[in-house]
């Protein structure tokens, strides 16, 4: 069986690891498509040509999800022919068998628009800097929002394919959630739909 399930949010409103349980519940395969953007960012000389040639060794560096990682990220993605590059490894992915969950910031507006289920999810900046800044123990907390809303500024305001939700995305909001809750309430939702 081949769906696409596309789950779309600023940065640590909870898709990664609402996405991560929903694939192990369907059995899905499960993109992080911020990887291939951060990868691109930390790579170093023209973006484009680091898009073009990206390789799985480039996806496995661990120096990927820090908050350095994800500054370079949005500064690449901003840059058309980088997302340009990007895009037919990520509708691949879509296809596969057995069903597939992509999470980022474009997928059900611009990667997947005929994706079975498509979801926002979304929390305040504070919350959502008061989670990244825990788990990476990276600067202040007041650094940390900053930076979160930083990069929401430039994901939402960039030309091409900015930051939002698809019309006929779900939206779940996380702000009051543990984690726990926001992940039934995500797989419910798909369930639902599917
Ligand atoms: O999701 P994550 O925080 O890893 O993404 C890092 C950055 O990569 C985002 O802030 C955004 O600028 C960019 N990105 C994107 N489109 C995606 C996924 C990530 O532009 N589908």
């Amino acid at each position: 069986m081949k769906f696409t399930i596309a789950i779309d949010g600023p940065a640590a409103a909870g898709k990664g690891t609402i996405s991560r349980a929903v694939a192990e519940s369907l059995g899905a395969a499960h993109l992080d498509t911020g990887l291939l953007y951060r990868a691109v960012g930390v790579k170093g000389g023209d973006p484009v040509e680091a898009a073009r040639s990206l390789s799985p060794s480039d996806l496995s560096r661990d120096d990927l999800r820090s908050l350095a990682a994800g500054e370079a990220a949005s500064r690449v993605a901003v840059i058309p022919e980088v997302r340009a590059a990007l895009v037919a490894f990520q509708r691949d992915f879509a296809r596969r068998d057995g069903g597939a969950v992509l999470d980022g910031r474009d997928i059900g507006t611009v990667i997947c628009p005929e994706a079975e289920v498509k979801l926002f999810v979304t929390a305040s900046p504070e919350t959502r800097a008061r989670r990244r800044w825990q788990e990476t123990d990276e600067g202040s907390y007041e650094d940390v929002l900053a930076q979160v809303r930083a990069r929401d500024a430039r994901d939402t305001d960039r030309a091409d394919a900015p930051l939002r939700p698809a019309e006929d995305a779900v939206k779940l909001d996380t702000t009051d959630l543990s984690i726990e809750d926001a992940v039934k309430q995500a797989c419910a939702i798909i369930r639902n739909r599917l």
